[in-house]
């Protein structure tokens, strides 16, 4: 039986065992095992459904612990450590062979995070191996961003979930990697795109790991979906009229739509704060998911800082069907 609590002595405990656990981070819940011990590494693809050919990313406690698991960090993935750790910010760098294969998919580059939400921080100091830990829901699910969420997804798979709330950023992290002196996007994330362009001085590249299949299999497009069909759009008032009124999601940044019933609308942020809006964005859309709609239609958002990465997740999430 599953259960949540605050108790990170306990969290820790489980993990050392090479138990599974839930875990709080600003962006979305991660599914947690030691990093160094394969077989509790195996397991996360085991509850999740994931292929081992998608690698996981390693959460570390600080900066510090660096060079226990990466070689030859670039003067600008130092930048970026200082500047945005703990936080949002996942990088790809050379691994040690202090890292297993497993959590690597075999890649010469393992990816890094300081995480940013001081319970994981906590159980992060009391630990001694990193945490492997993709985002805890079934694979190409929505990620979740309440412990709810995990329970109702992970529940009969997992021991613990460690109750940290709900994420505060709510979008999954920024993936980075330094190629021939330039900073590469691989995932839009929590850091706002223009953030990272005023650090790299121009030099940096956009480069989605779609094309490049066994690099970074997590960016298939059909990752991120509701069961309920989702389409992203430009105006929804134009589309209301072909489907049943009562049959149709709404989720809007703030536009409100007398024709769809107000239980089925959610506006993600009434001052058009994208923050906000990305914290609640994955909520939305579990909570609809969970109507039996025909159809959700979402409203693009405005093509800059996090809304860039909405529209990269909302294209995902639609593109299933
Ligand atoms: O915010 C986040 O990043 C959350 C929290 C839990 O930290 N984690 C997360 O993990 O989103 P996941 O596994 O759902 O997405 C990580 C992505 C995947 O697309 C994976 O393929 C890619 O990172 N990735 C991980 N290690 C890699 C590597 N060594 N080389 C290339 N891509 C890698
Ligand atoms: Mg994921």
């Amino acid at each position: 039986m599953v259960e949540s609590g605050k108790d990170i002595g306990r969290a820790a405990q489980l993990l050392a065992n090479g138990e599974l656990v839930a875990i709080p981070t600003e962006t979305v819940y991660g599914l947690a095992a030691n990093a160094l011990d394969e077989r509790a590494v195996a397991r996360i693809f085991e509850a999740k459904g994931r292929p081992t050919s998608n690698p996981l990313i390693i959460h570390l406690a600080g900066a510090d612990q660096l060079a226990s698991y990466v070689r030859a960090v670039p003067d600008l993935a130092l930048e970026l450590a200082s500047q945005f750790w703990p936080g949002p910010l996942t990088m790809l760098l050379p691994r040690r062979e202090t890292v297993p294969d497993i959590v690597t998919a075999g890649l010469p580059r393992v990816a890094v995070r300081v995480p940013n939400h001081p319970m994981s921080l906590a159980l992060l100091r009391q630990t001694d191996f990193p945490l492997a830990a993709p985002s805890a829901n079934p694979f190409g699910y929505i990620s979740p961003t309440k412990v709810q969420h995990v329970l109702d997804q992970l529940g009969d798979k997992i021991p613990y979930v460690l109750d940290g709330g709900d994420c505060q950023t709510g979008l999954e992290s920024t993936i980075v990697g330094f190629e021939q002196g330039q900073l590469v996007v691989h995932r839009l994330g929590g850091i706002p795109l223009e953030l990272l362009e005023q650090m790299a001085k121009g030099a940096l590249r956009f480069q989605t790991l779609d094309a490049q299949k066994p690099l970074s299999p997590g960016m298939l497009p059909y990752h991120y979906s509701p069961r309920t069909p989702l389409l992203v759009v430009d105006e929804i008032d134009v589309c209301l009229s072909a489907y049943d009124p009562d049959k149709i999601g709404v989720i809007s940044l703030d536009n409100f739509f007398d024709r769809i019933l107000p239980e089925h609308q959610i506006q993600l942020s009434k001052t058009r704060d994208l923050a906000e809006a990305g914290r609640k964005l994955y909520q939305s859309m579990h909570r609809l998911d969970a109507l039996g709609l025909k159809i959700i239609l979402v409203e693009r958002l405005p093509e800059e800082g996090l809304g860039q990465t909405m529209n990269d997740r909302l294209q995902r999430a639609a593109s299933k069907r």
